[in-house]
């Protein structure tokens, strides 16, 4: 039985994955804070089992993470906090990369050395860190450290036989962005997000981002000049 383990299992897309893994059999390890959410996600198949840890604390990720090991891994936690009329909260935007960055690196150190050739990391990170989008600051370049730490770390762990897949959502109607007070375009269901990634990671894809065409819109954006992509960039969100 193939195991995955999943962090932001508790909400949105990680839950939706969690469900989705255990109902094609995998043996599924959901992470989380949320006691009751993960209790309730554990009731519902007998393939999926909880660790509850915040992935801030590297203490307590090292001690739940301790000796697990699996096929894959989904580093799905993450948090958005916007910068409100360009105010440079020190503590929000540490609060944001600490989750964003700084939580999968801890869940690595713990995870790194128990995983065997053959397995796959998948980050998830956003095609947010593709232009620069009004607000997105820590949220941002929080996403666009990330997708720099898992292009680099694939480049070293290829000698290991350990691949590395890097998920670039675009907007999904989760507990996350339904906190977001702008239209979304092309925004999709956290069913069809986890549609996309198990079908990419099934492929061995090195990137996913989705849906295909936001995600080759924005692409095309960030190949023009910055006050271009800039001028995009507010209308997009508008
Ligand atoms: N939704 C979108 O449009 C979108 C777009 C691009 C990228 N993404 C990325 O996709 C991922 C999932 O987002 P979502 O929309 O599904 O969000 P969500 O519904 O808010 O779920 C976030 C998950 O992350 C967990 N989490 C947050 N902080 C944590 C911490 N310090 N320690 C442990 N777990 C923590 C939460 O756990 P608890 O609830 O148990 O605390 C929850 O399970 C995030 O990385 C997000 O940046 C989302």
């Amino acid at each position: 039985m193939k195991r995955v383990l999943i962090t932001g299992a508790s909400s949105g897309i990680g839950l939706q994955l969690a469900l989705d893994y255990a109902a094609e059999g995998w043996q599924v390890i959901a992470c989380g804070r949320d006691a009751a959410r993960l209790a309730e996600l554990s009731a519902q198949s007998s393939n999926i089992v909880s660790r509850r840890f915040d992935i801030t604390d590297l203490a307590a990720t090292r001690e739940a993470l301790a000796e697990c090991t699996a096929d894959l891994v989904i580093l799905c936690a993450g948090t958005c906090e916007y910068l409100d009329n360009a105010v440079v909260e020190a503590e929000k935007v540490a609060r944001v990369l600490s989750t964003n960055l700084l939580g999968p690196v801890n869940c690595l150190d713990a995870l790194l050395p128990q995983l065997a050739p053959g397995a796959r990391i998948a980050f998830v990170g956003s095609t947010a860190s593709l232009i620069p989008l009004p607000r997105a600051e820590a949220y941002g370049a929080s996403k666009a450290a990330l997708a720099y730490f898992a292009r680099s770390l694939g480049v070293d762990l290829a000698q290991r036989g350990i691949a590395v897949s890097l998920v670039m959502p675009g907007f999904v109607a989760t507990p996350l962005t339904a906190r977001n007070d702008f239209a979304m375009p092309m925004i999709i269901t956290s069913q069809q997000a986890s549609g996309y990634i198990r079908r990419g990671l099934a492929k061995g894809a090195a990137e996913i981002a989705f849906p295909p065409l936001f995600a080759a819109l924005l692409r095309l954006a960030a190949l023009l000049p910055q006050a271009m992509q800039a001028w995009l960039a507010q209308r997009l969100v508008r």
